[in-house]
This record gives structure tokens, C-alpha cells and sequence, in this order.
């Protein structure tokens, strides 16, 4: 608790402040319905009626009516009962305000000294987990236990003040219903926080999984533009999260169940007693209906107030909710567009007059012209910063041209899908999981095509990750990590790798040999020629092996006016 920031130790100093407060109310406003009681059991009863226990305020009513002596301390133990529960409202609000404030210094921290550590160049699965611990972890475990703890306290002092009034009132009734709280308390709790206990965990573990989908889809969204696995993806992304909801339906509902089965409880036992007492005689009626009320309003004022609540809740809900499901409702779309993509012929592509510009002070094409012939290798060269990424992301629609064209044509007429297209980055990205998983391809295509994927994997030298094809194949984890140490060429090549798989015929590749040695080079380079029976293929290269074997070169350095 070092990292907690001086404000928030002054606000915890507060917090115990208020709930001293909140006891003397509590206290107060008990003694009240206790002074009420008893007067209304001797009415009934026909005693004598009791003077109230303090001078002061027996003083005070002297000149009153019963009735509305009755309806004057009615009155005060409503305000004050009224009083304990907006104070408590705003006190609970409040403290979890800092707290989440806490939770959010703690969060920046942590990552700061990961950052610091470079730990992020590690392990896809450890990130997850890293991640999930510093946010929604630490939110978890600040918010909820520190939070509940503090108003469970609150509740338990209120508990004991009211049981200790009993005490003294009748000790009976208050002998039955303490020992029933207590059973029932244990009984419930025992049963019900092992059981949410499991259900954290595997909420924390798909928590984990989820956002290291999240993570994958959004780092490979401009690799697997091309592919099925992308709808893959996403369907797994929905499977998780029907396994969240559920989870998340039976960590609500458990606590209710404890609920409702103490509320029952009481009310059974506080019936029973009732009748108990009216046939053996021993308390009037009167005084019974008032404590059963009694009882009962307690119970239904905390009730009516989480009702409220619950049904706020669901309306501030509906704002976001509406956006998520926007959004869900777009990549259901987009998914169902990947399915039915199909493969086209390699396409020509002609750019026209086109001008393109980051912002007005960067100007980066203008009036630029080129032509990109079907099933040739096209190299494109120039100075770093030139704009040779910039032309690949308009060249694959990624980005608009201010204005110009670019024209895409085929043998066939038929039109370009973006199912044909395959982009390699400059720096591919891994994703967490197998192999198949980093090939984007499904279990089952896996299976299908290992002999191919094994010749590919031979012919780009990557032999290294032949062993894991058939750990990949046996399911088993041992040897999954090789993906985690891969080098800058590996990565490269496993990009390639996986763009080769797809059945694609436009090739976009950025820099496809600039971390390979000269004979891997060498290699790579024939495997990218061997594309032409099938693709178009354009490319951008400082590599003079790779450049030297292209059907044409465009130097942007020349073409461009910046
Ligand atoms: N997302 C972006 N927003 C604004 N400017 C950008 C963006 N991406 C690139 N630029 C700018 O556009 C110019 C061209 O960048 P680009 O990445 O196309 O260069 P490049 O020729 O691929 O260089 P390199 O050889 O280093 O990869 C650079 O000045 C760069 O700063
Ligand atoms: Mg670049």
C-alpha cells in the first residue's frame, strides 16, 4: 500500500471518521424504534406506559399525547434512518471513487516498471497476463473486496447495534433470530463463495484469452485481411465472450440466492414467532404486528434501493450497450464477407494522376503515374521516407488518394476482391497460441496441407520450426515457445511463409529480405520468383538480389516531385 498517493491515506483517515458517524446514527435512530417498541407493547398490553430512557428527552415530550409522542419519535427515527442511508450512499460513492483512483496509480505504475524492464518483449501469453493483472485485476481487487469490505463493515455494525437493542428489548426473539443469521450467514457463505470463487477464476483465465484475441486481431488486422482465419478469429472472440456471460449471469445470481433464502428465513422465523407469542399469550398483539413491520420495513427499504439501482443501471447501460452492439453488428458483416470471398485472376494495376498528402505539410505524391503489369515482379526502390510503405497501403486500399486513381484490371474482367490480396509488413506480427494459428489456418487445413507446409517451411531454411509442426500436431505445449524466440529473419520468413499459404494472387510485400543474410536471401527470393505462375507481386526492396531479379524497377526518388 506504499504507492498509495497522501490523498487517499487522508481519505481512508475520513472513511473512519464517517463510519463513526454513521454508527452514532445508527445507534440513535435504533434506540428510537427500541423507545417505540416498548411503548406501543405496554398500549397494548394495557400496562403501565414506560417513560422513555433519558431524561432529557422523556422531559421534552412530557406535555404530548401518546399518539403523538408515538408519532414524534416516529418521525425522528425515520429522518435519521433516512439520513443513515444517504450518507451511506454518498460515502460508498465517494470511496469508491478514490479507490478506483488507486487502482487506476497502481495500474501506471506497474506498467511503467514492466515498460522499464522491457518485459513486453517477452511471451504473448505472460503479456496477457501482465496486462489483465495491472488493469482489470488490480481494479478487481481494489474495487470489490477493498470496497465490499468497507461496506460490509458498515452493515455488520448496523447488525450488531440492532441485535444488541433486541438483546435488551427480548431476548427471545433476538436469542432465535441472531442464532438463525449466524447458521444461515455460514451455511450460505460456505457454499456460496467456494463456488464464486471457481467461477473468478475462470472468468480472470477467459479475461486473459480475451484480450490477447483482441490483441492478435488488431496487430494481424492488416496481414489477414485476405483471410477466413480473420472470421476465425472473431468467432472465437464470440465463443469466449457467451462463456463470460454466463459466468458472469451465475456470479450476479449467487448472491441473491443467499439473498432471498435469509429474507424467507427471517420472515418464516418472525412469523412463527408471532404466533408463538399470540397463542401462548406472553406479548400482545400489537406489539407483535409493530416488530413484524419492523422487520419488514428493514428488509424492504435496502431491497426497494437495490431495485432503484439495478434499474439505473440497466439504463446508464443502454448508451454504451447500443454502441457495442453497433459494432458487433459490423463485424458479423465483416465476417460473413471474408467467408464468401473467391479467388480472382492476377490483376494489372495502373495508378493515375494520383496526389496524396499526410497533412498539408507533408505532401508525399503528386501527379504520380505508374503501371504494375499482371504476374511480374514489380521492385520498388527509393530513400527512406520517400513514401514506398505509403504507395503499398494505397495500393491495397488501406489509404485514399486526395485524388487520381488506381485501376485494377483483369484477364478475365473480373474484379478485384480483397480475398486475392496478401500484404507482408516490414515487421510481421506473431500471434499468441500454435502455429497453425501464426500460418492463419485452421486446425483442420493444417492437417490438410502438411506436406506442403513442410516443403515451405524447408525451402524458406526455416527448419527449425519443423519440429514444432509436429508438436503442433501432437497438441502438445513443450516446444510451442520456439515461436517466442524467433529472430528478426525468422519472423520475416514466417510471415512469408503464411502470406504463401493463402490461395492469393496480388502480393504486397514490404521489405521481404532485410533481415536475412545474403544466402537466405538468396533462398527467400526464388520461393517469392516461383509466385509469378500464379500472382502478381509487388514489392519494396533496398535488397540489390532481390531488385536485380525484378521484371521492372520503379525509383520513386526519380517519379517523386517532393
Ligand atoms: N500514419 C502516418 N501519419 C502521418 N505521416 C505518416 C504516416 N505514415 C508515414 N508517414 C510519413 O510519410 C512519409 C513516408 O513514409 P513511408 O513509411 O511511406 O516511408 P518509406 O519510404 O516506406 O520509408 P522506409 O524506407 O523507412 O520504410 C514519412 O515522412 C512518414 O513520416
Ligand atoms: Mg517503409
Amino acid at each position: 500500500m506504499s504507492y498509495l498517493p497522501r490523498k487517499n491515506k487522508l481519505s481512508i483517515i475520513s472513511f473512519a471518521i464517517y463510519s463513526g458517524i454513521l454508527t452514532v446514527i445508527e445507534i440513535i435512530a435504533v434506540w428510537i424504534s427500541v423507545q417505540i417498541l416498548q411503548i406501543s407493547r405496554a398500549i397494548a398490553s394495557g400496562e403501565e406506559i414506560p417513560s422513555i430512557q433519558n431524561h432529557y428527552v422523556d422531559k421534552l415530550l412530557q406535555d404530548l399525547q401518546i399518539s403523538q409522542k408515538l408519532f414524534v419519535l416516529g418521525l425522528v427515527a425515520f429522518v435519521f434512518f433516512l439520513f443513515r442511508s444517504l450518507f451511506q450512499i454518498l460515502l460508498n460513492k465517494k470511496l469508491l471513487q478514490n479507490l478506483g483512483e488507486s487502482a487506476a496509480q497502481l495500474s501506471a505504475i506497474g506498467i511503467g516498471n514492466i515498460v522499464k524492464q522491457n518485459i513486453f518483449a517477452g511471451n504473448h501469453n505472460r503479456l496477457g497476463e501482465l496486462e489483465y493483472s495491472l488493469t482489470t485485476g488490480i481494479d478487481k481487487a481494489i474495487l470489490t473486496i477493498v470496497g465490499s469490505f468497507s461496506i460490509l463493515i458498515s452493515d455488520i455494525l448496523l447488525i450488531l447495534v440492532i441485535l444488541v437493542y433486541l438483546f435488551f428489548y427480548d431476548i427471545t426473539t433476538a436469542g432465535i433470530l441472531f442464532l438463525f443469521g449466524v447458521t444461515s450467514f455460514l451455511v450460505v457463505n460456505r457454499f456460496a463463495t467456494r463456488k464464486l470463487k471457481s467461477i473468478g477464476r475462470t472468468k480472470a483465465k477467459l479475461d486473459i484469452t480475451l484480450s490477447g484475441e483482441f490483441r492478435d486481431t488488431l496487430s494481424i488486422a492488416g496481414e489477414a485481411r485476405n483471410t477466413k482465419f480473420f472470421s476465425d478469429i472473431v468467432l472465437n472472440v464470440k465463443n469466449v465472450r457467451v462463456r463470460q456471460g454466463y459466468l458472469y449471469s451465475l456470479q450476479t445470481i449467487f448472491p441473491y440466492i443467499s439473498k432471498y433464502v435469509l429474507e424467507l428465513g427471517f420472515l418464516f422465523f418472525a412469523g412463527l414467532l408471532t404466533s408463538y407469542k399470540l397463542a401462548t399469550g406472553s406479548i400482545s398483539d400489537a406489539a407483535s404486528a409493530v416488530g413484524l413491520l419492523f422487520l419488514g420495513g428493514s428488509r424492504l427499504t435496502p431491497a426497494l434501493l437495490r431495485a432503484q439501482q439495478s434499474s439505473q443501471a440497466i439504463i446508464g447501460a443502454l448508451g454504451p450497450a447500443e454502441q457495442a452492439l453497433t459494432t458487433i453488428k459490423f463485424s458479423e458483416d465483416l465476417a460473413q464477407k471474408i467467408e464468401t470471398r473467391q479467388f480472382k485472376s492476377p490483376p494489372k494495376i495502373q495508378v493515375r494522376n494520383l496526389d496524396f498528402n499526410w497533412s498539408k505539410d507533408n505532401p508525399i505524391f503528386s501527379n504520380l503515374n505508374i503501371d504494375f503489369p499482371a504476374q511480374q515482379l514489380t521492385c520498388i526502390i527509393g530513400k527512406t521516407g520517400i513514401g514506398k510503405t505509403t504507395l503499398l497501403r494505397l495500393l491495397m486500399g488501406d489509404l485514399k488518394p486526395n485524388s487520381g486513381h488506381i485501376v485494377f484490371s483483369f484477364e478475365n474482367e473480373s474484379t478485384l476482391d480483397s480475398s486475392s490480396l496478401v500484404y507482408v509488413p516490414q515487421e510481421p506480427h506473431l500471434m499468441s497460441g500454435d502455429l497453425a494459428r501464426n500460418l492463419f489456418l485452421s486446425e483442420n487445413d493444417f492437417q490438410n496441407r502438411i506436406n506442403e507446409i513442410k516443403n515451405l517451411l524447408i525451402k524458406l531454411d526455416l527448419n527449425r520450426l519443423l519440429n514444432i509442426v509436429d508438436v503442433n500436431l501432437n497438441h502438445s505445449k513443450s516446444e510451442k515457445n520456439i515461436l517466442n524466440q524467433l529472430s528478426k529473419g525468422e519472423k520475416q520468413r514466417l510471415g512469408l511463409a503464411r502470406a504463401l499459404l493463402q490461395k492469393a494472387n496480388f502480393f504486397i510485400l514490404d521489405e521481404p529480405t532485410s533481415a536475412l543474410d545474403v544466402r537466405t536471401a538468396k533462398v527467400t527470393i526464388q520461393t517469392i520468383l516461383e509466385l509469378k505462375e500464379r500472382a502478381t507481386i509487388i514489392t519494396v526492396s533496398h535488397d540489390e538480389n532481390l531488385f536485380s531479379k525484378s521484371d521492372s524497377i520503379i525509383n520513386l526518388n526519380e517519379l517523386n516531385k517532393f
